[in-house]
């Protein structure tokens, strides 16, 4: 690798190459331990586990590889308010429900915000870095990580929210650009506005805070690590490119669909869980988001919990028009095959990507 930055020293990194954290089950401790061997870093998103398999979790981890891993969750989130008509959200994937042959969905009770409980068994697991998406953290659970030697990464997806977050004393963070797959990390103003390009986000968080940044959203090769690097980052975090390996905990039809789908495919939806996130268009995502008022799709986390039972079913009965299918706009480059062939073609694309820009 012919780059060396500080963000690589302090995550002992051989490669600039952070495997995202993809809460839902694309990020295995098999996944995560494979990056690791590799010589880059995986991270586990922790949001939607049981508190009980957290630690279970970690430990699958770690009976794979003794190298650094990471864990991840989202800022608390306000609580969300329910519509005055919240049935009209639940008539609206209703047909989904029948068509899997599930029992008719109801509207979903509101359940506390367990970042207290999640982040206590987070200090538990080991894990090397704490990074965490939607927000800031309260300071402290800033401390408590820090108490236990964690790295903390946010992530941001404009200059005002990676100024906040490095007020905040983060150690790093993650600028996440409009093509990134999954859940949009936006925490400061219009949740569905701050949908700024890689390209043009990343040099411009780079000017404005002294923390390294860690560029992600679309990065699928070892071109776009190069040009990440270039434009200022110190390390790269790749979500989509790792849920098509071997390892990936997605379903079949999940992979299938990346594997099949074009650049212009994926689109930013509230549909499947409330908050905007990006991932391939699909059935459920057209018919629920037509002529949808703003009281049709409940908030998050209401709307992933009416939407988890369909989606679970979907997964098992491989029906990709019901699965919140998450990816980033660089599909077309995705391929399959284990994570450790994707992270030595992703070193050598790098090299040889440099090679050229020096040549
Ligand atoms: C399936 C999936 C799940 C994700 N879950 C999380 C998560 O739990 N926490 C988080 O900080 N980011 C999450 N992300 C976003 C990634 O951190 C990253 O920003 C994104 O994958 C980068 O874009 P790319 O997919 O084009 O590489 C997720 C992304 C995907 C594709």
């Amino acid at each position: 690798m012919p780059v060396r930055t500080p963000l690589m020293q302090t995550l002992g990194l051989e490669h600039p190459i952070i495997q995202a954290p993809m809460a839902g089950g694309g990020d295995t401790p098999a996944l995560v331990a494979a990056v690791a061997e590799a010589g880059g870093i995986g991270f586990l998103g922790a949001q939607y586990l049981p508190l009980e398999r957290i630690g279970e979790v970690a430990r699958a981890v770690r009976a794979r590889t003794n190298r650094a891993f990471g864990v991840n969750l989202f800022a608390p989130q306000p609580a969300p308010v329910l519509p005055p008509d919240p049935e009209a959200a639940v008539a609206r994937v209703a047909p989904f429900f029948a068509e899997l042959g599930l029992e008719a969905p109801s509207v979903p009770a509101s359940a506390a915000d367990d970042f207290e409980d999640r982040l206590a068994a987070l200090l538990e697991t080991g894990a090397s870095s704490l990074s965490f998406t939607m927000g800031l953290l309260p300071e402290p659970a800033m401390q408590a990580a820090r108490a236990r030697g964690m790295t903390l990464i946010g992530t941001a997806t404009t200059v005002d929210e990676a100024v906040a977050l490095e007020r905040s004393g983060v150690d790093a963070i993650v600028a996440q650009g409009g093509e990134a797959g999954g859940h949009r990390g936006t925490f400061l103003g219009d949740l569905g506005a701050g949908v700024v390009g890689t390209m043009a986000l990343v040099p411009q968080v780079v000017d404005a805070v002294s923390v390294p940044v860690i560029a992600s959203g679309g990065i699928m090769d070892g071109r776009g690590i190069a040009a990440a690097l270039v434009l200022g980052a110190q390390a790269v975090q790749m979500g989509t490119a790792f849920l098509t390996c071997d390892e990936a905990g997605v379903p079949e039809a999940y992979k299938a669909a990346i594997l099949a789908a074009a650049e212009h495919q994926t689109r930013v939806t509230r549909a499947f869980s409330g908050r905007p996130a990006r991932g391939i268009v699909n059935r459920f995502m057209e018919i629920v988001e037509a002529g949808a008022g703003p009281g049709d799709i409940l908030g998050f986390p209401l709307q992933n919990a009416l939407t988890r039972p369909m989606r679970t079913a979907a997964g098992g009965q491989g029906k990709a028009d019901c699965l919140s299918l998450w990816a980033g706009q660089g599909v077309r480059l995705a391929g399959r095959g284990p994570a450790s062939a994707l992270m030595a073609r992703l070193a050598a694309g790098t090299a040889a990507a440099f090679g050229r820009a020096d040549g």
